[in-house]
């Protein structure tokens, strides 16, 4: 038997009075899998996250957090969850360690000892200097890997990041690349929309291209080039 998925759409829609944001869309991301929503703008990539952390309610199907059902069991879903929106808000005046501490906190009611708290901001790609820096003078790279270490604390099953990449430089963004890599190989999965389609094809191990709401096309990463994934992006652009 094939193990629960982390997560599943089935047949997950959402309309806005005449305009369909998300026609059916069935699904289905494993542990392990690293799966990138690339499409214009206003093609549903949010729509599809935001379903998923249950931020908006769907109008028809259903959408399985590891086989929790996010309208009947909001919390419970939320459990295994972590969500990196574009940009990580975070409390300024307070350092990087202590807005972990307070958000770990949170997400777990567990109390974290400082080397543990450590051990996540490292793991997330800060230095150790970082860790006592306030988070004011953080870039948006640096505020991630904030969000990416309370992510490790709360033990996610899995990560829903929208855009995380827009806005960084190419080193900033190759260490992103790096920190997915290192989430999946922990067996997180991942639900990632992006217009970066080289970071898709490095990151990614399956990509769908969204267009109008609907997913018009899905591909294994393993099993093609950049090149083709530009090509076959740039075809389903076309009117
Ligand atoms: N709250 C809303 N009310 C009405 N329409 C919305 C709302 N949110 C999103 N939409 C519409 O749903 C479609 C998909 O939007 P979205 O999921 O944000 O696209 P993407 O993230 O791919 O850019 C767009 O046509 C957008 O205008
Ligand atoms: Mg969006």
């Amino acid at each position: 038997m094939l193990p629960t998925p982390r997560l599943q759409a089935r047949a997950l829609t959402k309309r806005y009075g005449e305009v369909t944001a998300l026609h059916p869309l069935d699904l289905t991301i494993q542990a392990g899998d690293v799966f990138c929503l690339l499409g214009a703008n206003g093609a549903g990539k949010t729509t599809t996250i935001n379903l998923f952390l249950n931020f908006i309610a769907p109008t028809d199907g259903t959408a399985l957090v590891c086989g929790i059902d996010v309208t009947a069991d909001p919390i419970g879903s939320k459990r295994h969850l972590a969500y990196i929106p574009e940009t990580v808000m975070l409390y300024k005046n307070l350092t990087a360690i202590e807005n972990l501490e307070y958000f770990a906190a949170l997400a777990t009611n567990e109390p974290f000892q400082r080397e543990q708290l450590l051990g996540f901001l490292t793991e997330a790609g800060l230095r150790t200097e970082q860790a006592d820096q306030r988070v004011g003078g953080f870039s948006k790279g640096m505020r991630q890997k904030v969000g990416i270490a309370i992510a490790i604390a709360k033990g996610a099953d899995v990560l829903l990041l929208d855009e995380p990449t827009s806005g960084l430089d190419p080193k900033a963004a190759n260490e992103f690349s790096e920190l997915i890599a290192r989430l999946r190989e922990r067996g997180a999965a991942v639900l990632m929309a992006t217009h970066d389609l080289f970071r898709a094809k490095e990151s990614g191990t399956r990509v769908g291209i969204m267009k109008h709401g609907h997913m018009v096309a899905q591909m294994n990463t393993a099993e093609i080039g950049h090149a083709d994934l530009e090509r076959i992006y740039l075809d389903h652009m076309k009117d």
